[in-house]
């Protein structure tokens, strides 16, 4: 897929989610929609879910397509503990290289997770999407993910951090 049809993509399908979620008030309700469109858009999307926070410093699985995922993960621990730590987005190529990497399936090589912010500035969960291909993400991923967590975060009532 080349990077000019990967971005006409996300705009369709960005279009796609924010008019079925369009006065949404319920983060499940808008996860859930979100992970569907996403999954069934891209073809090297091969997990696609959301792990919340639950309490401080432990993540639980949320709203999710493909096969069973992990379902708590602490902040410390694998990529989704490092975007939740960092509140940075984990954009990993290759998954044996990651230090910590939690491998819920044996087939996942590549990975990106993004952070959830909620207005006030809480992080309140984050997306981790995953490929069984290599280096299967890049800059163009990354910034429509984050346009992605940015609609999710904003069906957040404010939470104060
Ligand atoms: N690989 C992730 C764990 C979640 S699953 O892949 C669904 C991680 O290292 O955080």
């Amino acid at each position: 897929m080349i990077s000019e049809d990967k971005q006409g993509l996300y705009d369709r399908t960005l279009r796609r989610v924010q008019d079925l979620i369009a006065g949404e008030d319920d983060p499940i309700a808008v996860m859930a929609t979100v992970v569907c469109e996403l999954y069934h858009s891209f073809d090297y999307f091969d997990w696609t879910g959301f792990y919340r926070v639950v309490s401080p410093g432990l993540l639980k699985v949320g709203p999710y397509q493909g096969a069973h995922g992990c379902l708590q993960i602490t902040f410390d621990r694998g990529v989704c503990g490092a975007a939740a730590r960092t509140r940075t987005t984990q954009l990993v190529p290759d998954v044996r290289r990651f230090p910590g990497y939690i491998a819920c399936s044996g087939s996942t090589c590549s990975e990106i997770v993004v952070p959830v912010i909620a207005p006030g500035g809480a992080l309140v969960a984050v997306l981790d999407v995953d490929s069984d291909r290599l280096n299967a993400f890049d800059e163009v991923d990354k910034t429509n993910l984050e346009k992605v967590c940015a609609l999710v975060g904003a069906s957040y009532q404010e939470v104060i951090p």
